[in-house]
């Protein structure tokens, strides 16, 4: 609820004297996929390969922020659009601090990717849709929660929208991670 004693306060340093200082262009890079899909494996190593480009990129994934500002943060339809209303908010800042942000979470709902689109900017945003079946990802099953009896679990009581028109499409079904790394970083090369 906005409060009519809370007033924005400006800053003294833009968002571009911020972007020159770091030398690129902010961006939020933003993956969506189902749980073992690869999106914190890509993610992971562009953030590295950026790093040693000499550019500065952080990771915002969604296992790591629920143990921190989203824990408490539960799997319900209106705590997911919780947990991403915040992520989005934390990608802003940090685009406005003139990061490349990679924000990898399963943000099941069109919804929510549009929200956070409109929220970023469309300019600033790659939508990234990283693509693998359920039944690919429940053979993955690198965290063993496939297999376990989880309430609300994406794919299977809680649905996972496919992504209406995705920036990029990542096919970690039939490209291995080099493949796909590649198809990332070269796409972000081109808006920073
Ligand atoms: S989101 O739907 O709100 O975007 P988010 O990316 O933050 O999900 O968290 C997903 C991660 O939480 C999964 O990779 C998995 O490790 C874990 N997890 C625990 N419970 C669930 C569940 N019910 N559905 C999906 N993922 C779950």
């Amino acid at each position: 609820m906005m409060d009519e004693n809370i007033i924005w306060q400006p800053a003294k340093v833009d968002h571009q004297e911020r972007c020159e200082r770091l030398g690129q262009k902010s961006l939020v890079v933003w993956l969506t996929g189902l749980s073992g899909s690869g999106k914190s494996t890509i993610a992971m190593e562009v953030e590295k390969r950026l790093f040693a480009m000499g550019k500065i990129a952080y990771v915002l994934d969604g296992d790591n922020v629920r143990h921190g500002i989203n824990a408490g943060l539960g799997f319900t339809k209106e705590e997911r659009t919780e947990n991403i209303r915040r992520v989005t908010e934390v990608a802003k800042l940090f685009e406005d601090a003139g990061l490349i942000t990679l924000v990898s979470f399963i943000t099941p709902f069109q919804e929510m990717r549009d929200k956070a689109k409109e929220k970023i900017g469309a300019d600033r945003f790659l939508e990234v849709y990283v693509k693998a079946d359920f039944e690919v990802c429940a053979s993955r099953d690198p965290k063993g929660l496939y297999k376990k009896d989880i309430k609300n679990f994406t794919g299977k009581e809680s649905p996972y929208e496919i992504p209406n028109n995705p920036d990029i499409i990542l096919d970690t079904e039939n490209d291995d991670v080099e493949t796909c790394v590649t198809q990332l970083l070269d796409a972000i090369l081109k808006k920073i």
